[in-house]
């Protein structure tokens, strides 16, 4: 038990790192939660702008998440699975920001990448047809993330199935903004700087 905690809390602490906050106010581009949907992530970042920063927090939200399951494989069983599950609840809630985390898209890929990578593969195969077709980055996500959990048991992976449903049910309960503006269609496109605040 005492390892699953630690698993758990030290997912969680890495998770926290919001690396959009840091990288553009390191970055010289302000605070990204003033502008565009307010959200910490890639995809808002990608508004200030800078293609190079909002790569970057693409690449560490993910790696954070794969580098806390990754860790805490080593320390016995499930303890990756609960690692995976801090880093991603530490991304959306964490305590730095009083709580107000990111949507989690990035960081759920990196902790699926850690867990099962074949399932990562199809998750970013999906996400980036539905970004050719429909240029939405939020609408990609949420179809992606549908899909994972029904590949995972596709894959005979139940537990992981298990675990990554929660995950996804967490995410699109994030998306909330963004599912209301699809279906008015005042989402904007990957690219577009028009993005209501959420
Ligand atoms: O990953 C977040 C993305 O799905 C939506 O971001 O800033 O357009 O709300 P945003």
């Amino acid at each position: 038990l005492p390892y699953l905690f630690m698993a758990l809390a030290f997912g969680y602490l890495l998770g926290s790192t919001p690396f959009g906050l840091v990288l553009t106010k390191f970055g010289g581009m302000g605070d990204v939660r003033k502008i565009g949907s307010g959200n910490i992530g890639a995809t808002n970042v990608l508004r200030t702008g800078s293609k190079k920063l909002a790569a970057l927090t693409l690449l560490g939200d993910m790696l954070k998440g794969t580098l806390a399951v990754l860790i805490a494989k080593e320390w016995g069983p499930d303890t990756a699975l609960l690692a995976g599950m801090g880093a991603f609840l530490g991304h959306l809630f964490p305590f730095w920001l009083k709580f107000k985390g990111g949507k989690g898209v990035a960081t759920y890929i990196g902790v699926v990448l850690g867990l099962y990578w074949p399932a990562f593969l199809l998750f970013a195969l999906v996400w980036l047809a539905c970004a050719y077709l429909t240029r939405y980055s939020s609408l990609s996500a949420l179809i992606a993330s549908a899909l994972t959990p029904f590949a995972l048991l596709g894959f005979g992976e139940w537990q992981l199935a298990e675990l990554v449903a929660v995950l996804t049910a967490l995410l699109w309960i994030k998306h909330k903004a963004n599912i209301m503006r699809l279906l008015d269609g005042t989402e904007s496109k990957i690219g577009q700087n028009d993005q209501p605040a959420d």
